[in-house]
């Protein structure tokens, strides 16, 4: 499915003009589909479906409440990292039993706030969460589900900086210490530590992580057999890859293919926890070109979006395929590989205004010739990128335009300087 495409010689997102769109909520501006978003989900729950897992989408990707509201729609549970999360799932109408709270370092305020809401299962990463999350249920006199997050110590193969499943990552528990600590809380009076948790990284490109990951989870489960405990459920994260156009990834049936056997016959209820693959593609950055400058060795495509409105390339190298939403006469991209070249063209750097040398978008790239004013889209940006943004150099955050049934429609306003200002006033 592709909700950005190319229609008579301009970008459109589901029928509907990103230029238009660009001209009526300014720039730079996410735009989003809800379509895709359904379409990336449904993807997911139907590859998946022999296993009836519970899908968990992971609201760190893409918190727009507006967001989370078209995903609570489709059926979609809630994975969330911060009792800000869990809020934002609260207030778009989740039940709070369909959320996960995950995350290495919750606060003992924020599990008391968690367990007086009501969610649904704790992903506790390690001895001392759980000590408190056992000590906080018997206070509140509330039953609390919770699973154990493992490091398998398994290579995802990605960016450093996102693997989360080797044996130096803070993530998790180690297999060999895990078993004690099922043990330690199988009597307690209102924890019910009876699920396990994984999640070695993202974006994991491949199958075959997930497949290790899943079978050295199955062999801790026999093992808490013998030791007389039982497990129910298994939630093996997120994580599965995108095509951002520079290299291959799994499909959700390819991961489907290789995980679901391992898990069918298990009697376990699974839960999945994506974001990416359904947030990535489902969300493109416009920005409109400020300036063209040429170094001796360089020529710059100066755009008014920049590392604060998406710092994935800054942070990571990311890359993200970019292209003029109206490009001189009408080319289409044919490649959206960082090999695409056009023949006797010079590539171009494409920065924003901030003041570092890492605020770049795209770096010698190839694209049809810009000017002054003109609008580039940058795709596959729809996850880990509002989320990211931030207010360096005093810039307001972009504004966020959903376009579903009814057409587009803004779903978070440009920050302003007043918003900006708020919280150093009101002291
Ligand atoms: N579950 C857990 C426990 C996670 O830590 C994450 C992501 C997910 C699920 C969702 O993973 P996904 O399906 O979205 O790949 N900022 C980085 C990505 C950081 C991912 C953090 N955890 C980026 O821009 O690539």
């Amino acid at each position: 499915m592709d909700a950005f495409k190319y229609t008579n010689g301009l970008l459109c997102c589901d029928g509907h003009s990103i230029t238009d769109i660009a001209n009526q909520f300014g720039t730079p501006t996410y735009v989003y589909s809800a379509r895709a978003f359904r379409e990336f989900y449904g993807a997911l729950r139907d590859a998946f479906a022999a296993l009836n897992p519970r899908i968990c989408y992971s609201i760190k990707s893409c918190h727009n409440v507006h967001i989370l509201q078209t995903l609570l729609e489709c059926g979609s549970s809630f994975d969330a990292v911060s009792i800000g999360e869990v809020r934002r799932a609260l207030e778009a109408g989740a039940n709070a039993a369909d959320i996960v709270f995950a995350g290495v370092g919750k606060t003992p305020d924020e599990i008391k706030a968690a367990v007086e809401l009501g969610v649904g299962t704790f992903n506790a990463e390690s001895a001392m969460e759980l000590d408190v999350i056992a000590s906080v249920a018997n206070k509140a006199r509330k039953n609390v589900r919770a699973a154990l997050r493992i490091n398998p110590d398994v290579d995802a193969k990605t960016h450093p900086h996102t693997t989360t499943g080797k044996d130096e990552n803070k993530f998790g528990i180690e297999i060999g210490s895990s078993r004690a600590l099922f043990q330690k809380h199988k009597d307690d009076a209102f924890l019910s530590l009876v699920g396990i948790h994984l999640h070695i990284g993202s974006p994991v490109n491949t199958v075959e992580p997930y497949v290790e990951m899943v079978t050295k989870a199955l062999e801790l489960v026999d093992q808490l057999k013998t030791d007389g405990l039982t497990i129910d459920s298994i939630n093996i994260g997120g994580g599965f890859g995108i095509e951002y156009g520079h290299q291959a990834s799994a499909s959700a049936a390819d991961y489907a293919k290789a995980i679901v056997p391992l898990l069918q016959d298990s009697g376990f209820k699974v839960s999945l926890e994506p974001g990416r693959s359904i947030s990535a593609n489902a969300g493109i950055l416009v920005s409109r070109v400020v300036y063209l400058k040429q170094s001796r060795t360089k020529q710059f495509v100066i755009i008014d979006g920049a590392m604060t409105d998406l710092i994935r390339p800054a942070l990571y190298d990311a890359y993200h395929f970019a292209w003029p939403v109206v490009p001189k006469d009408g080319m289409t991209p044919t490649d959206r590989s960082p090999a695409f070249r056009i023949e006797g063209a010079t590539p171009v750097d494409i920065v924003g205004p901030v003041c570092e040398s890492s605020d770049y978008l795209g770096r010698n790239r190839f694209i049809p010739p810009v000017k002054q004013g003109d609008l580039i889209a940058v795709f596959s940006a729809g996850a880990y990128g509002a989320v990211m943004s931030s207010q360096y150099n005093s810039r307001n955050r972009a504004a966020e335009v959903l376009v579903d049934e009814n057409g587009p429609r803004l779903i978070r306003r440009r920050e302003t300087f007043d918003d900006m200002m708020a919280c150093e006033r009101e002291v």
